[in-house]
């Protein structure tokens, strides 16, 4: 099996195996249903992206074992459960929801598994209820969402409503919002958090925002949700009135072109755009575009920066699950996004930030990038990180 998924990924052919060939089994836990299946799934094309890239700089072979979370926290538990206990992994990535991730903590702290986060920015992971095992390649909802506050109060904006879904990302990454949004002299006027895969209809919502007194709305939506809100926010004539901000998922290259014309002119903030200038990710770009026949998303360099992270790890000379812990929190690299690294005070990884706008382009809307934020580790959030496992 693990030969057919080297034979797959079209990493076997030329390499000489030698009998001592490592196995790394990978649980990748993802949605690939409910309202960010395409996120899970652009992840986990990254995911491969990176093994087909990369895993020749390693003799071990990667086994993929995959588990659908839904967006159900309950469920994501159960299938890490499996994935450990059952499957007996060496090492998970994956995790969409900052919900799941609050879910599966405890379990994969517990059983000493390695945790490569591909996307949920729960602040409490990488805060209080950081780990050693646990280690984020992806971002944290505060450490995306801080620069913008600085930022629209710097455009003049002074009045702002708040909107996201009711779920941990929600809150805290208007939090992040606010807090440096208000530190700056801006007000909030108003705010509200919408029922979780439930809204169907955001027009009473908008109708608070439009009566509020505001210059200007920011939301965090993602997925699904998306595509409805920014589709509404068109339709129900606001986007002229009162323009619309967000962290940069909002508009997210994957989903972007479902919303359509209404989605141009917004502007949001995020840590990757695949209009990034750079000859590492003009490589990703074309790597991932051959093999999908779409340009890549946050979600695919999340999956596309896991995998490699990975595979650093193992030419680190990690073995098992302790080793592998310790040797991924130690991981940097030039990546799509730029220099990465990871914070060794919270496992949370180091990236600039980037404002940018929803511009319509040759071959549909395109990301115009205004400014890059420098990067900038979250405070510690009460984290207190046990000393490295040993090796
Ligand atoms: C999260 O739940 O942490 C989350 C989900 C989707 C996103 C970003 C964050 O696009």
């Amino acid at each position: 099996m693990k030969r057919a998924f080297l034979a797959a990924l079209g990493l076997a052919t030329g390499f000489a195996m030698p009998a001592t060939a490592q196995d790394i089994k990978v649980g990748l836990l993802l949605p690939f249903s409910g309202v960010y299946a395409a996120l899970g799934n652009d992840i986990e094309a990254g995911f491969t992206t990176a093994l087909e890239q990369f895993g020749s700089e390693t003799a071990a072979t990667f086994e993929i074992v995959r588990e659908d979370t839904e967006v159900k926290p309950p469920v994501a538990l159960a299938k890490a459960k499996k994935l450990i206990l059952q499957d007996k992994v060496d090492v998970i990535s994956g995790i969409v929801s900052s919900g799941v991730l609050g879910a599966v903590r405890d379990m994969v702290h517990g059983a000493g598994v390695p945790l490569i986060v591909a996307n949920a920015g729960n602040d409490e992971a990488t805060g209080e209820a950081c780990s050693p095992y646990i280690t984020r390649m992806s971002f944290s909802n505060g450490q995306v969402n801080r620069p913008m506050g600085q930022w629209m109060y710097d455009q003049g904006i002074r009045k702002v409503y708040t909107l996201a879904p009711d779920y941990a990302a929600g809150r805290q990454m208007i939090d992040g919002f606010v807090q440096t949004f208000t530190a700056a002299g801006g007000e909030i006027v108003g705010q509200d958090f919408t029922p979780f895969q439930k809204t169907q209809d955001f027009g009473p919502y908008m109708a608070q925002a439009k009566s509020s007194g505001a210059e200007a709305v920011f939301v965090f939506y993602a997925g699904g949700e998306a595509i409805s809100f920014v589709k509404q926010y068109d339709s129900f004539g606001l986007k002229a009135e009162l323009p619309l901000y967000g962290s940069g998922f909002l508009t997210s290259s994957l989903y972007v072109n479902a919303q359509g014309p209404a989605a141009e002119g917004v502007i949001t903030a995020l840590h990757y755009v695949p209009t990034i200038d750079s000859p590492a990710n003009a490589q990703f770009v074309e790597a991932f575009t051959a093999k999908t026949g779409r340009v890549p998303s946050e979600f695919a360099v999340h999956g596309y920066d896991a995998g490699r992270a990975l595979i650093e790890a193992v030419k680190a000379g990690a073995t098992d699950r302790e080793s592998l812990a310790n040797a991924l929190r130690q991981v940097r690299f030039d990546g799509p996004r730029g220099a990465l690294s990871i914070d060794p005070a919270t496992n949370n990884i180091v990236q600039p930030i980037y404002v940018y706008e929803t511009v319509a382009g040759t071959d549909g809307l395109t990301q115009k990038v205004l400014a890059e934020l420098p990067a900038e580790a979250d405070p510690v959030n009460g984290c207190e990180m046990a000393a490295p496992v040993s090796n």
